[in-house]
């Protein structure tokens, strides 16, 4: 039950935080990557595996997710295309399955871990058949199809990447957008610095490193949410749209 990006918050939490860049931190950036996909890889392809033992929050997470997307979606003018989806860090489908393919006509969904995505093919069931593309890829090396996406989706999986990664990353999602598109990053956020998890080998950030990050990428902030109704043990958890 401990040892998940959200189980673990409360643990972590406790640790040292540590107000340098996460880079300092990550000293072998080899490592950094490899140790966690090692650690993904002994996780079981669940709802609970993706959520460290917390898959009783998932149904409030996707609700709160949903209300937040809805205030972009529809018709007229400066609202967000249906058409095409990105899931990213999607492990299993968890989001897929109940925002995105609800929502969007057809969604991608992209891994680092193969176990998961195999899963997925199974999990999602019928409405699994539009899904596009799996892609078994770190975001570190992904690169979008340009302007192919209305939504790029990414939850629980920034810790994974560089601060530098991370900014070349969200750079390539901003081309991978349609006209209105918009890139949601829903995550942990620390409360001071950086705070490092040896465990999965990730790093939860503040949220005005993740504000300068954002910035680097080139992105704006157009509305941000904190996640309500989560338990009070672990990491606060906040939504943001860029475009
Ligand atoms: C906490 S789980 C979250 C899964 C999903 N986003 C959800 O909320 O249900 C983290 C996911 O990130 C994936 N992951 C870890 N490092 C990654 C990387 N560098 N690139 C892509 N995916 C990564 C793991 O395989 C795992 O599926």
């Amino acid at each position: 039950m401990t040892d998940c990006r959200t189980g673990r918050s409360a643990r972590a939490r406790n640790q040292r935080s540590c107000t340098k860049m996460e880079n300092h931190l990550v000293e072998n950036e080899t490592a950094f990557y490899s140790k966690a996909e090692h650690y993904w890889k002994e996780v079981p392809p669940t709802v609970d595996g993706m959520l460290g033992g917390y898959g009783g929050i998932s149904s409030i997470d996707i609700n709160g997710s949903k209300k937040f997307l809805k205030n972009f979606l529809g018709e007229g003018q400066g609202k967000t295309g249906t058409g095409c989806a990105l899931d990213c860090g999607a492990g299993i489908g968890r989001i897929t399955k109940r925002l995105l393919l609800p929502l969007f006509r057809t969604v991608d969904l992209v891994d680092v871990t193969q176990e998961f995505l195999d899963k997925a093919r199974t999990y999602l069931g019928e409405d699994g058949k539009r899904v596009e593309n799996y892609f078994c890829c770190g975001l570190q090396d992904f690169q979008p199809q340009p302007e192919r996406y209305d939504v790029i989706w990414i939850q629980w999986v920034i810790g994974h990447l560089t601060d530098s990664h991370l900014v070349e990353f969200l750079r390539r999602c901003r081309s991978g957008l349609r006209p209105n598109g918009l890139i949601v990053v829903k995550d942990n956020v620390a409360y001071e610095g950086v705070v490092p998890d040896e465990v999965d080998s990730s790093v939860c950030r503040d949220l005005n490193l993740l504000r300068r990050i954002v910035d680097r990428a080139g992105l704006s902030i157009v509305y941000e949410e904190q996640q309500e109704n989560f338990p009070e043990e672990i990491y606060q958890v906040h939504t943001l749209a860029l475009r």
